[in-house]
């Protein structure tokens, strides 16, 4: 049965998805107007990655002032219609123009700082691992996620996303636990800065969407910030990442992008997910190490004659 329905044509039909027992819709169309159709307080998280505004092929616009006039519209809407103890998470990385660098968040943050509806929990940061190489500046190696809860009463589960402790041995040093063992059992708290390789050509997950997110990277806040059954949206689904994650999870998704040809590739993976066989790298696989013997992790001769960077 097919997940994907035109919102144009059914208003109706959205408003009922946020509220029966489908598993996933997927809709075509443009996010700001399916935000607005949505009921208030109807979604218990949103987790989206929205255009750069950096004159993608997805992208009609290069400037920066773009991102903020169409943040300026949608925030709000987004913030009306997620529920009390709901979680908003918000993935941008940097806009670069003629060398010119604005992070995305700090607008979004300017924007938000004014919501008391809505309260930054972390602005965690996503370790991407490979990229361009810059040689006019450092190369950007991350990108970031905002989340905010609406309220101050969330979900917040924390042992769902725990991992294994770097010292479980280790004791308390003083007071009256001295000599006990310090750390949970479960794990440690995996902190704010998350290292997932980014979807790049040989990744399991790659497809034909030039900007994917892994699903590990959603995957690890819906674990934490939602429930069994909870209702996802993604109003930029893009290849469908978030939905594959809310599947896998048992989490309820609604998706949705302005480019059919993205939303027939978002259907597929989901698809996929719902019977149990999406193509995805765990959220919790620790990072491969280079293999010395592979021909790309050989220094070739010429680098041995190289100057020393101090002589340089
Ligand atoms: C950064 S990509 C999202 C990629 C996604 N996270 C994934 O893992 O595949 C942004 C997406 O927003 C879509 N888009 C651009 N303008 C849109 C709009 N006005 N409404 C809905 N989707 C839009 C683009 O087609 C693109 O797929």
């Amino acid at each position: 049965m097919s997940l994907v329905s035109s919102y144009k044509s059914t208003p109706a039909a959205i408003k009922s998805a946020t509220n029966t027992c489908r598993q996933a819709t997927l809709l075509t169309g443009d996010a700001l107007r399916l935000a607005k159709t949505l009921p208030d307080n109807s979604i218990d998280m949103i987790f989206s990655s929205p255009p750069y505004c950096m004159g993608k092929e997805y992208e009609s616009t290069n400037n920066v002032s773009d991102f903020l006039a169409q943040h300026q519209r949608l925030l709000p809407e987004l913030v009306r219609i997620l529920k009390p103890g709901g979680s908003l998470c918000w993935q941008t990385g940097n806009h670069v123009k003629d060398g010119v660098v604005t992070p995305l968040d700090s607008l979004i943050i300017s924007l938000l700082i004014s919501d008391e509806r809505v309260q930054l929990r972390n602005r965690v940061v996503w370790s991407v691992g490979h990229g361009l190489h810059c040689t006019n500046r450092f190369s950007g190696r991350h990108e970031t996620i905002l989340w905010y809860s609406k309220g101050n009463n969330y979900k917040f589960n924390l042992d769902a996303v725990r991992v294994p402790q770097k010292y479980p041995g280790k004791r308390h040093s003083k007071g009256p636990r001295k000599g006990e063992l310090s750390g949970n059992p479960l794990g440690k708290n995996p902190g704010d800065v998350w290292e997932i390789p980014n979807v790049k050509a040989h990744h399991i997950e790659k497809t034909a969407h030039p900007c994917q997110f892994p699903v590990a990277l959603p995957q690890k806040f819906i674990r934490a910030l939602t429930e069994q059954d909870d209702l996802i949206l993604d109003p930029f689904m893009g290849s469908g990442s978030t939905g594959v994650a809310a599947i896998i999870e048992g989490r309820r998704f609604l998706g949705s992008d302005i480019d059919p040809s993205y939303v027939a590739i978002a259907e597929e993976r989901v698809q996929s997910a719902l019977k149990g066989k999406a193509k995805v790298r765990a959220w919790n696989q620790a990072l491969a190490e280079p293999n010395p013997n592979e021909r790309v992790a050989r220094r070739p001769e010429h680098f041995f004659h190289a100057k020393e960077p101090q002589e340089i």
